[in-house]
């Protein structure tokens, strides 16, 4: 017996086809596929008819709470091809005194690996082993390459993972404990992208960057379709995303659109907020000046290792999201969102990682801006745990042997 239905009963998944997220040109499903002909992301779709007719809010509800219970919405078709790691579905943590009182932080840090990337690489490698693949390269700021080392050695596949050279150390090192090789590149991630594209190229491996297979994606839908279910189907009013690939706020809205689509929540929407570094801002450029595609961010630069990504390949459908929502791309200084990380630990008992703060920072920012109200229900996404970055050191010293004295402690 097991403990987990969801990982072992048999159960349909409804895909019919990826699609081209530019042009709309269909592609077959269960083959493997990289990016579409004119080199953008490939999304899939499902018979949404179907789901609806052969799911309920009660019967997911009786399922153990993982990601994994929205099978019939997912990719992965066979159970035996599920490569887990215990999944669970994230708690949403209040941040009353550090943020305010209708303010939740999702905290994705509790997920394997300690980060939000198991969700996408999960599901990633549930497919590529599906599909017959026994190599995988990719390119990393750190808790993706981590998750994709242990997933992947679960699987039984080869991982071959590149980061820029300032990684935080104890992602380079717990990418190698969990079985891949991993290559410390002198440049950004970009560059690391191409080293794994020309070897992919060549025939050395499967290119498992994000958004260039269709299965990430997926995974990080999961987050916009276990929030909306915590939230009893009713969504936020704002939504505030740390946005590097932009592969989770792309995922939940694809998730939204899903759920309307199969009757388990009306048109509205929560505002999509993108939320970057001031060292590192695309995506905000872009969202100012009207545009569709961002320009590469030259000296990215910001302590949130994870939301360095100088160009991403799916900025499109980050800025329609972020504009059909109504909502808006904001930059935060490393100071403020430092400040944010430390209010949050130390107020509120919730250690972020920087991105996280990030998200903090820019919700305190936009009220003071007048974009956001206090009385807004709003969700900030913590994508990682906090103790996978460096942390200040702030004891004292003690000698045992000497007087101590105990008022001043
Ligand atoms: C902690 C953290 N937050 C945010 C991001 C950005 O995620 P996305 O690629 O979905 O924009 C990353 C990606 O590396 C990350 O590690």
């Amino acid at each position: 017996m097991t403990h987990d239905l969801n990982l072992t009963q048999a159960r349909p998944s409804f895909v019919t086809h990826l699609e081209c997220s530019m042009t709309g040109e269909r592609y077959e499903a269960d083959r493997l596929q990289g990016l579409s002909s004119v080199g953008r992301p490939l999304l899939v779709r499902y018979d949404l008819e179907g789901i609806r007719k052969s799911l309920t809010k009660e019967t997911l509800a009786a399922r153990p709470a993982d990601m994994w219970r929205y099978r019939e919405m997912l990719p992965v078709r066979e159970a035996s091809n599920i490569i887990s790691l215990g999944e669970i579905a994230t708690p949403l943590i209040p941040l009353p005194s550090s943020g305010g009182a209708n303010v939740l932080a999702k905290d994705e840090g509790r997920l394997p690996t300690g980060s939000f990337k198991a969700r996408g690489i999960a599901m990633a490698v549930s497919m590529a082993k599906a599909l017959g693949v026994t190599r995988i390269a990719m390119p990393t700021n750190g808790n993706a390459g981590a998750a994709l080392a242990a997933y992947a050695s679960r699987a039984g596949i080869e991982a071959i993972v590149f980061c820029p050279e300032d990684t935080p150390d104890v992602n380079v090192r717990e990418i190698a404990m969990q079985g891949a090789r991993v290559y410390r590149v002198n440049g950004l991630i970009d560059d690391c992208g191409k080293i794994v594209g020309e070897g992919a190229k060549e025939g050395g491996w499967f290119d498992l960057s994000t958004l260039k297979e269709p299965y990430r994606i997926e995974g990080k839908k999961t987050m916009g379709l276990e929030l909306a279910e915590q939230l009893g189907w009713q969504l936020p009013d704002v939504i505030f995303y740390p946005t590097g690939g932009g592969t989770g706020l792309i995922g939940m809205w694809k998730a939204f659109a899903e759920l309307e689509a199969i009757g388990f929540i009306g048109p509205e929407r929560p505002r999509m907020v993108a939320v970057q570094a001031e060292g590192c801002a695309p995506m905000v450029k872009a969202w100012a000046e009207g545009e569709r595609h961002a320009e590469r961010w030259e000296n990215a630069h910001t302590v949130a290792s994870g939301i360095r990504v100088p160009k991403a390949v799916g900025d499109f459908l980050i800025l329609d999201a972020v504009r059909e929502s109504g909502g808006f791309a904001m930059a935060v200084s490393d100071a403020d969102l430092m400040q944010a990380v430390e209010d949050a630990a130390s107020q509120d008992g919730l250690l972020l990682c920087p991105e996280g703060g990030a998200t903090l920072a820019a919700y305190r920012q936009a009220l003071r801006q007048g974009l956001v109200n206090e009385n807004d229900q709003v969700v900030l996404f913590n994508c990682a745990t906090g103790l996978k970055y460096p942390l200040s050191d702030r004891s004292g010293t003690l000698d045992r042997h000497g007087p101590i004295d105990f008022a001043s402690l």
